[in-house]
């Protein structure tokens, strides 16, 4: 039993905050050794900001149209996020671009969760841009953040299958349900310090799992 103090997080945002859910739901449950000790959104209309305050958790606004460029913009979301001392920044569709300062501040400790099964269809639309793929399968990926937009070492991935008739919606419903299971475990994962970043390839537990059939060498699966 890990008896270990949990591991302070802070959770960016901008909209809905399903995933936030996600994650609360995991640490009440036990599943997540982890605290959230703050929310923080550029959008004080952030659905998700009410979220985190029906469990009591500490919102922030950070608004960037408050900040005359992107770097005060980021500045001021360090000085904030920096004051809860996180181990691990988690964005949970946060819609700002961040720039190199930030995320070199944060570097392996800056996580993102991005609907589509990276490489593929990186940037918005994901969904979209599926199904005008004709792709037969599609899903959701985990990945450490660096300057390279979508691009950072993928920590674990869910798959789900593109069904005939898939609409939009109907297609990200399913994919967000991948979601809601794949980022609490990629979390868990980091604050029981079982990933470590080599050569730019995610390790869990110290190995690659090649023997979950997945194609790079830097996927980790949605088992264990
Ligand atoms: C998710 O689809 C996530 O993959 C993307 O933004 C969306 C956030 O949804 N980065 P929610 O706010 O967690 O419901």
């Amino acid at each position: 039993m890990n008896t270990a103090a949990p591991a302070p997080i802070v959770i960016l945002l901008s909209g809905r905050g399903s995933n936030l859910q996600a994650i609360l739901d995991a640490i009440r449950s036990g599943e997540l050794p982890a605290s959230v000790r703050a929310v923080i959104s550029n959008n004080p209309q952030a659905p998700g900001l009410q979220v985190a305050a029906a469990a009591g958790v500490p919102t922030e606004i950070v608004d960037h149209r408050s900040y005359p460029d992107r770097a005060a913009f980021d500045r001021a979301l360090m000085t904030t996020i920096d004051r809860h001392q996180p181990a691990l920044v988690v964005l949970a569709g946060f819609m700002r671009i961040l720039g190199a300062d930030f995320i070199q501040h944060y570097a392996g400790r800056l996580i993102n969760i991005h609907p589509s099964l990276l490489p593929a269809f990186k940037g918005l639309n994901t969904h979209a841009q599926a199904l005008a793929a004709g792709a037969r399968e599609h899903g959701a990926s985990v990945h450490f953040v660096t300057s390279d937009l979508d691009g950072g070492p993928v920590i674990a991935q869910a798959r789900v299958p593109v069904e005939p008739g898939d609409t939009v919606e109907r297609l990200s419903a399913r994919v967000l349900a991948a979601e809601h299971r794949i980022y609490p475990k990629a979390i868990r994962w980091f604050v029981e310090q079982r990933l470590t970043l080599r050569n730019g390839h995610v390790l869990l537990d110290g190995a690659c799992r090649p023997e979950q059939g997945l194609t790079g060498p830097n996927r980790i699966a949605e088992a264990s």
